[in-house]
């Protein structure tokens, strides 16, 4: 009841979308839009395939999809034989999934429900899998912290736990229509329009002119809206908004350094941790010639991991802390 009237405060108050106590509030108009494009053409290539192979031949294993969205990923797993548990805090994200669900013919397969990934309404070691996926990113640092909790709680010993996060965010992902210098004058000018403390509505309605920006994020800085060219310039925690293909998130800005210290914390043991890219221009290239116009990827895929994704096993008793590397993609020993 709390959220749902914190929820309704905080549209009346924002407009379309905006940061909540409890994670973010996306709006009519951006759950429309992310139901339709979920994690978009880079997401397509650089982060559901290092996930889905976790949720195929579930065999009556039981899976948390948290912060489901619009249930793309529960609709998977469950045609994949799981016993899926779906949970999102918006009802809006909730109606649009159910009736995803209701489509699929998966209503006996998948059990949904409106709540907060970090005070989660099922027992403990009741669960096989789960899948975190672009929503830890949305939480404020409490909820942040308690969603890691909530999962070594929940998950059975040894269970296994596939978190997805956005990663280089000091880097302008463009669809490679323009160079990127030339996507860095546009978003300057688009910033130069905004007025001193912009709203969520009017950061929304010009971020989105950003046609040829796939992925770019922004931070308040002395009242202005500004570009995030150094992600060192960030405090763990602040908020931030994400350009998107086609919405503008609010989200709040998490380290990898603060992801991993957060799982060692609760003992949440990194088996693996996935920074996908074009390893070469020549990878790229080929893609883009059979790629459709609106999934071809710019330059800066090249270099640069939108995504970064963490592999994680349950252990239930206290573990010697061990130092996790960063590289492409990492397997721990
Ligand atoms: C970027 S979307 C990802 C949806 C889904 N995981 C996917 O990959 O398609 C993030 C989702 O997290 C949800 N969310 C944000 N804060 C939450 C919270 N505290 N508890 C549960 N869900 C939350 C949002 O409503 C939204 O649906």
């Amino acid at each position: 009841m709390l959220v749902i009237i914190f929820q309704l405060a905080c549209s009346a108050f924002f407009g379309s979308i905006c940061h909540t106590d409890l994670g973010t509030e996306y709006g009519e108009n951006a759950v429309t839009a992310y139901a339709e494009s979920n994690h978009g053409p880079d997401g397509s290539l650089f982060l559901d395939p290092y996930f889905k192979p976790d949720l195929e031949n579930l065999n009556n294993q039981k899976v948390l999809d948290a912060g489901c969205g619009a249930a793309p990923w529960s609709i998977y797993a469950a045609k994949q034989g799981g016993e899926v548990y779906a949970i999102d805090i918006q009802e809006s994200m909730i109606e649009t999934a159910k009736k995803a669900i209701q489509s699929a013919n998966l209503i006996n397969k998948i059990h949904i429900a409106t709540g907060d990934v970090a005070s989660l309404p099922y027992k403990h070691n009741f669960f096989d899998k789960a899948i975190s996926i672009c929503v830890a990113c949305n939480l404020p640092p409490e909820s942040f912290e308690n969603h890691f909790v909530e999962l070594q709680r929940t998950l059975k010993k040894d269970g296994v736990a596939v978190i997805g996060a956005p990663s280089s965010l000091d880097i302008i992902f463009s669809n490679g229509s323009t160079t990127d210098s030339e996507a860095f004058l546009h978003i300057q000018q688009v910033l130069d329009q905004l007025p001193d403390n912009p709203t969520a509505e009017i950061i929304s309605e010009k971020l989105l002119q950003l046609e040829e920006v796939l992925s770019a994020t922004f931070y308040l800085k002395n009242n202005r809206l500004a570009h995030v060219a150094n992600e060192s310039n960030l405090k763990e925690g602040e908020k931030i908004w994400r350009k998107l293909p086609t919405l503008i998130v609010p989200n709040c800005y998490y380290s990898k350094e603060h992801y991993i210290n957060i799982f060692k914390k609760y003992n949440l043991s990194v088996e693996k941790v996935d920074f996908p890219h074009f390893k070469d221009e020549e990878e790229r290239l080929a893609y883009n010639k059979t790629a459709a116009t609106h999934s071809k990827l710019g330059q800066a895929y090249v270099l640069h991991a939108p995504f970064v994704i963490y592999h994680i096993k349950i252990q239930k008793e206290d573990l010697p802390k061990a130092k996790v590397p960063m590289t492409n993609t990492v397997k721990m020993g």
